[in-house]
């Protein structure tokens, strides 16, 4: 592949190209995958109607360039190492050739139930070797999958599956992970509920956990795999023909389904995967992420499989059955590249050293971090305790919607910087913008982040909603794509993301949406109104804050209960990871004159910060603010 980079001058050189002719750079790089038949335009955007589509014409099939094309040279090394959540249970090394047979095993059983290419098929399923397949299986085939994660409750799920009128959903009997087993499948039941789209539910068996079969419309996977075809023909795509759909939240009520499509996509990732992890044969990589969210989607299955990499697929969670977990895998297989999110740093780095300290981490040449801002001392400790001193952080900053990395270092070629993602990737160019709308020009400049011109990995559309995603990331700024961030710009050009500038906040690495928790809480009948806020959390990085007013006064012992109520529902719409830490009740929410709660004044109390709570004279109800801070919650 061209344009990997391997110092700064070169970095230099090859960004200077890629802004000047974006078409022949992106174009010379797409010429190292398999199409079927060349693209015959490679880029027309209109970025005021946020239509962009990339290598027009051009016909291929993802996974042809992820298992065929290495079939003949690499056909016995090792695509993907599974490590189940149990240290008693054995890791799996499935070679290409293994994964080959899977994936079209697991295509020829979709096809036998139905699936035609263009078809939504629902992907809840833990992370086991049976995640890949069937995300693989469906782009053979031309199916989108949309692949819901398997912490999301029924409710939510089932808004995804009705979203995208899936056709199918895949799932497991059961998942594990660290002590706790799940069972997935009456999560699953319980969702189709509601979900008349559903036509078949398939089932992999994971924990033999008991679990009710429909008669017609589920079916075990072991059953139909074992009569399936070890051959199955991809299908021929068009390179903007939608690859997959996941869900983000925003900050009003409903999920938005993120569209990626297969060129584009297929050429992002793959690039800035090998950049970013300068991949060498042989590597061993491992991304501790869910394929539920988009950093597995594109940097555990489909960045490395198109690198021909090794991929390790982790089932479980850092803390079982201890805190060493993470250090053991690393010493166990050798791995080369570790990139995981700065919650799981905080929370390893507080543990004792000697679970580090015990593990033989040589063979560690690159460390990575993603999906929040990494604070200086997570930063200190990640470089200091695992990388020794001699690993590069490339802390890298991109967005589902973004479908790769935008910024970030080059290990060796880019100094790094502790909690700076540093410099944009090749092709990306990044602007700060004032609230009014200007380019702020130069350096030490503090802006709204957006990015000015397209790059093939960008989401082209919101599931059936092209005018939210105008609207939601083309409009603050017309022409320019938005992500919702704020960042800063350092003397030397350096780029450091200080955060989200609207309603969603980040816990734990995950990206929540204010607004249907909100509504969530309002559900109650006793509540009046809600607003939810993040505060910083030494491990999390954010919790929430919810503050709620009531319709009526109630006894403690009442609220008690319903802090617990709350909880419950919140876990059951949305998830656990959604679940207030702190709850306040209140007799009212600053409001500004046209009704509008002040969300900045209610983040600051949320944050302790009493002072400096900015002109409160212009609100409807100052006092509102008096007797939060005298009540606040602890
Ligand atoms: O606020 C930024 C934060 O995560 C948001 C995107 O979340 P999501 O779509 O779930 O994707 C996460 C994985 C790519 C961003 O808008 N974020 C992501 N990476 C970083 C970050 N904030 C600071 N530094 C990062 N490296």
């Amino acid at each position: 592949m061209k344009y990997i980079v391997k110092s700064l001058p070169e970095y230099f050189k090859h960004q200077d190209k890629a802004l000047e002719n974006p078409e022949l750079f992106w174009s010379e790089i797409a010429e190292s995958f398999t199409w079927k038949k060349p693209w015959k335009k490679v880029l027309t955007a209109n970025m005021h109607k946020a239509e962009i589509k990339w290598f027009e014409e051009g016909q291929l099939n993802i996974t042809e360039n992820c298992i065929d094309r290495h079939l003949q040279e690499k056909g016995s090394d090792t695509a993907i190492i599974f490590e189940p959540n149990s240290t008693q249970e054995k890791a799996q090394h499935i070679s290409f050739k293994q994964l080959s047979e899977e994936v079209n095993k697991m295509a020829n059983v979709l096809k036998q139930k139905g699936i035609q290419k263009g078809d939504r098929v629902c992907v809840y399923l833990p992370m086991i070797p049976e995640l890949a397949y069937t995300m693989l299986a469906c782009a053979r085939i031309g199916a989108i999958h949309s692949v819901v994660f398997a912490g999301y409750s029924s409710t939510a799920l089932a808004s995804r599956i009705n979203d995208a009128s899936c056709k199918m959903v895949i799932t497991a009997d059961g998942s594990y992970r660290g002590a706790k087993e799940i069972n997935l499948k009456s999560i699953v039941d319980k969702a189709l509920l509601d979900s008349p789209s559903v036509e078949n539910v398939l089932v992999a068996k994971r924990t033999q956990c008991e679990i009710e079969m429909t008669s017609g419309r589920d079916f075990f996977l072991s059953d139909l795999i074992s009569a399936a075809s070890t051959v199955c023909s991809p299908e021929t795509m068009n390179a903007e023909d939608p690859l997959f759909i996941l869900y983000t939240s925003g900050s009003t009520g409903t999920p938005k389904g993120m569209v990626h499509t297969t060129g584009g996509y297929m050429v992002y990732t793959a690039h800035t995967f090998k950049n970013v992890f300068q991949y060498e044969d042989g590597d061993i990589y491992w991304c501790t992420a869910d394929i539920g969210w988009i950093t597995g989607h594109s940097y555990i299955l489909y960045g490395p499989l198109l690198n021909g990499a090794t991929t390790i697929l982790y089932e479980g969670v850092p803390s079982y059955p201890d805190h060493n977990r993470f250090w053991e895998i690393i010493e166990k297989h050798k791995v080369n590249q570790f990139y995981t999110a700065p919650t799981a740093i905080r929370s390893l780095a507080k543990q004792d050293i000697s679970h580090v300290e015990k593990h033989d981490l040589s063979s560690l040449k690159i460390l990575g971090t993603v999906g929040e801002p990494i604070n200086v001392e997570a930063w200190n400790w990640y470089d200091h305790h695992i990388g020794q001193q001699r690993c590069p952080i490339v802390d890298t900053w991109w967005q589902t919607e973004t479908g790769g990395i935008l910024i970030s270092p080059i290990p060796f070629s880019t100094p790094t910087k502790a909690t700076f993602a540093t410099f944009p990737l090749l092709g990306i160019q990044p602007v700060l913008m004032s609230d009014e709308g200007k380019e702020l020009e130069g350096n030490l400049v503090n802006g709204n982040l957006c990015i000015k011109t397209p790059w093939p990995g960008i989401a082209r559309t919101i599931w059936n909603n092209h005018k939210r995603y105008l609207e939601t990331y083309f409009s603050a700024y017309p022409g320019y794509y938005f992500s919702g961030d704020a960042a800063l710009r350092d003397p030397a050009g350096y780029y450091r993301i200080t955060g989200r500038v609207d309603d969603v906040v980040i816990v734990s690495g995950h990206n929540l949406g204010t607004a249907p928790i909100e509504n969530t809480i309002n559900e109650h009948q006793i509540v009046a109104e809600s607003a939810i806020v993040g505060y910083p959390h030494d491990i999390k990085g954010n919790a929430l804050f919810g503050f709620v007013t009531l319709k009526r006064p109630i006894s403690e012992a009442e609220k008690s209960a319903l802090k617990i109520a709350i909880n419950e529902s919140i876990s059951d719409q949305i998830g656990p990871i959604a679940k207030l830490s702190k709850i306040q009740f209140t007799f009212s929410l600053p409001k500004t004159r046209s009704g509008k709660i002040m969300r900045r004044i209610l983040r600051k109390i949320a944050a302790n910060e009493f002072t400096n709570l900015g002109d409160t004279s212009t609100l409807l109800n100052p006092e509102a603010v008096q007797e939060i801070i005298k009540n606040r919650e602890k």
